[in-house]
């Protein structure tokens, strides 16, 4: 693959990493498999220190575990660094307006990873930084996580395409970010939401105008699984909607993942969680531990996929 379709440094615009459907398909297979080659490196006890010298700024409008972990890891372990900016450090927006710290951060830093509650604050800082912008979770997506998760269903069946992913639960940033890396790396897609909680027309409308995509869409979460290699869910409740918890849980009762459902499944399918995960809510303690679940292995491949993603945007890996 040409270095100018890998890293889209040529353009004089650094790179960003802001969606799935945004980013340039080639670049997100060649992501993939750097993931994989850089996992096998770690395992096999090889680290290259390539980002010595580099600094990462990680802005934070929410909590995270494994968001920055692994970004602060992955820094560490490329040889560069992190710096966690929460939330009331920064005020952005208020304290300082989103192009200023963009601006600030793009002479002292080398990217910027942002999780945020608006999408359009990742735009914005996109539009104004002079450095890589990484979405670590906005209202509208989680690319990062969407891809995590595609590392962790090539390592269970070797290979992606053809294969299905069921989601159940709400149409939130992570059914999103999963139905376009579906559409990217041709696997089929089938979802099961409440029918007031579907993803919008507009997403598969988008989806299917780049890359045509097999979508089953139900309010039955049995007729979701019946086909599934992977079987998916996220909280009920995402950050920021907390006030609406009391009248999202009852609607999403008939949606948790547990044995019974999981027994509508084929025998092999795998399941996943982007976690944190509520407990006996969307998934029961049976399945996030039981032998199919492959939930902790996708928590382990956000360094992965991470380290992947800051070698390729920081030294054109
Ligand atoms: N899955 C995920 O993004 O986890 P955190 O919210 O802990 O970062
Ligand atoms: N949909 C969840 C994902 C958490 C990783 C949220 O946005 O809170």
């Amino acid at each position: 693959m040409p270095d100018d379709k890998v890293n889209m440094r040529n353009t004089g615009q650094p790179a960003h990493f802001i969606d799935i459907l945004s980013t340039d398909a080639g670049r997100l297979k060649h992501l993939l498999s750097l993931a994989q080659r850089l996992k096998a490196a770690h395992l096999a006890h090889q680290r290259e220190s390539t980002a010595a010298g580099k600094t990462l700024a990680m802005i934070f409008e929410k909590p995270s575990l494994r968001t920055r972990v692994s970004f602060d890891v992955a820094m560490t372990q490329l040889g560069g660094s992190a710096i966690y900016i929460s939330p009331n450090e920064i005020g952005l927006g208020s304290r300082e307006s989103v192009p200023d710290v963009a601006r600030v951060l793009s002479g002292m830093c080398d990217a910027i990873m942002a999780r945020t509650f608006s999408h359009q604050t990742i735009i914005d800082l996109a539009l104004h930084a002079a450095i890589p912008i990484i979405n670590g979770l906005s209202d509208h997506s989680h690319p990062c996580q969407a891809m995590a998760d595609l590392l962790t269903i090539q390592e269970a069946f070797g290979s992606l395409e053809g294969r299905t992913l069921a989601y159940i639960g709400d149409g939130n940033n992570v059914a999103r970010s999963l139905l376009e890396a579906c559409a990217v790396f041709k696997m089929r897609f089938a979802i099961a939401t409440p029918p007031a909680y579907r993803l919008p027309e507009a997403d598969f409308r988008a989806v299917q105008a780049a890359f045509p995509i097999e979508c089953l869409v139900t309010d039955d979460p049995r007729v979701a699984v019946a086909k599934a290699d992977a079987i998916y869910t996220d909280t009920w409740v995402s950050m920021g909607q907390e006030a609406e918890k009391a009248q999202r849980l009852p609607v999403f009762r008939p949606y948790q993942i547990n044995t019974e459902l999981l027994s509508r499944a084929p025998k092999h399918a795998i399941v996943l969680h982007c976690l944190p995960a509520y407990r006996g809510v969307e998934i029961t303690d049976e399945v996030i531990d039981g032998p199919q679940s492959r939930v902790f292995e996708e928590a382990h491949n956000r360094l992965h996929f991470q380290k992947a993603l800051l070698a390729n945007l920081l030294t054109g890996a």
